[in-house]
């Protein structure tokens, strides 16, 4: 009988700061993230088949923008690029969850909730994840990880720009006790 993936237990999951000499591997699951999204939002691929990720350089020169590789039993699972950046409703500064993508093959096991939290433990602040409305399983991660790391439900803010509708969540996370 073939084993369904969720059924196969997700071994030691790894959140790492990205190295520069990685910024090739990240570009590589950006394209699939991309492509992933283009279901639910315009992206147009290069002649060089190709999405691309302009903003990807500065996530080594920015000291704003912190990208993460995420790993589980040492295999590559997915990517975090986190950033400080004006809260997309009243403008203060936050902390923000930019990009978020976990590998087909690792998902509905938990991976995304367990490195959400990883986050939001060693990045204590106000934050805030933005999501495409049009992104409804996203919409329902999100309101789940925000929720079982606080212990209680927030509910997101709808904002409008460039034509695309999101729904921001914000909430304070605090350092471990
Ligand atoms: C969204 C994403 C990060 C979820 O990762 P994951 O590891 O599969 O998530 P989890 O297993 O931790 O899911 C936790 C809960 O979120 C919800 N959820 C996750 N994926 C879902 C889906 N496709 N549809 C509906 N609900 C979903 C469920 O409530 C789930 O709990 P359950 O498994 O007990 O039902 C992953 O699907 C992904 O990378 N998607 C493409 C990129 C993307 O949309 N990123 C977010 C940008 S805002």
């Amino acid at each position: 009988m073939m084993t369904k993936y969720a059924d196969k237990p997700v071994g030691p999951i790894e959140l790492v700061p990205a190295e520069r000499s990685q910024e090739s591997v990240l570009a590589n699951l950006l394209e699939l993230y991309i492509h992933d999204f283009s279901q639910c939002r315009e992206s147009e691929i290069g002649a060089d088949g190709k999405f691309g990720y302009a903003e990807l350089p500065l996530y080594w020169s920015d000291p704003d923008r912190t990208p993460f590789l995420v790993r589980t039993n040492g295999k590559l699972a997915g990517l975090v690029f986190v950033r400080r950046t004006q809260n997309a409703s009243d403008g203060e500064i936050v902390w923000d969850m930019a990009e978020f993508f976990i590998l087909r093959g690792y998902r509905g096991r938990g991976l995304g909730t367990h490195v959400a939290h990883e986050v939001w433990k060693h990045i204590p602040g106000r934050w805030q994840v933005r999501v495409m409305e049009s992104n409804l399983p996203a919409l329902t991660f999100w309101a789940h990880a925000v929720s079982t790391f606080l212990g209680e439900a927030v509910d997101p803010v709808r904002v409008e720009r460039g034509g695309d509708c999101w729904q921001v969540f914000s909430f304070q996370s605090k350092p471990p006790a």
